[in-house]
């Protein structure tokens, strides 16, 4: 690993020059063409890749065909109704529209929904919404993820 760093290091790859500012400009260095991304594009980059596989929102909050498939072009905009003993819900939608979707939401409120498992006025979400998976997602991941529903 050590050995690997320092080939990084070499041919320039990694760098952490003084303007860096944290860690996220550590991914931003190891992009590909990353001289080219503006500024807020690894952040955005970093939402896509959460949301999209790591935190696998789409499994419950995107509408799919009778062969449960997602359906294209509405990925994320919500999911089936699931009606069990312990509670009736459907998983809302997480794009950005304002009325229906997240678009309203401050990162407070999102923050509040996944790492505490409450909606904006108070009311808990079901057991369903995996709360404790997601306790541990970082400012900078609520941040990247907010940046993904938003864009
Ligand atoms: C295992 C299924 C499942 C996964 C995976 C899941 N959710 Fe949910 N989510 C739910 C359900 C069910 C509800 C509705 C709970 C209720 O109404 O009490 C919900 C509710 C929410 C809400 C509240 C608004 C609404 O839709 O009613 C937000 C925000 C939310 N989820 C965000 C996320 C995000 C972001 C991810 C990925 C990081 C995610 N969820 C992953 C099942 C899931």
């Amino acid at each position: 690993m050590k050995r690997l760093l320092l080939t990084l290091f070499a041919v320039g790859v990694v760098s952490l020059s003084p303007t860096s500012g944290g860690g996220g400009e550590l991914t931003k260095a190891l992009a590909p063409g990353a001289a080219k991304i503006p500024a807020d594009e690894p952040t955005l980059r970093r939402g896509k890749y959460l949301v999209e596989s790591v935190l696998s929102c789409g499994n419950c909050h995107s509408p799919r065909t009778p062969d449960n498939s997602v359906i294209p072009g509405r990925e994320l905009s919500g999911g089936r109704t699931y009606d069990t003993p312990a509670f009736y819900v459907t998983p809302g939608n997480l794009t950005s529209d304002p009325e229906t979707g997240l678009g309203a939401w401050t990162a407070e409120d999102v923050k509040q929904a996944l790492t505490r498992g409450v909606r904006p006025n108070g009311l808990p979400l079901a057991p369903m919404m995996r709360t404790a998976f997601f306790k541990p997602l970082t400012e900078e991941d609520l941040e990247a993820w907010r940046r993904r529903i938003l864009s």
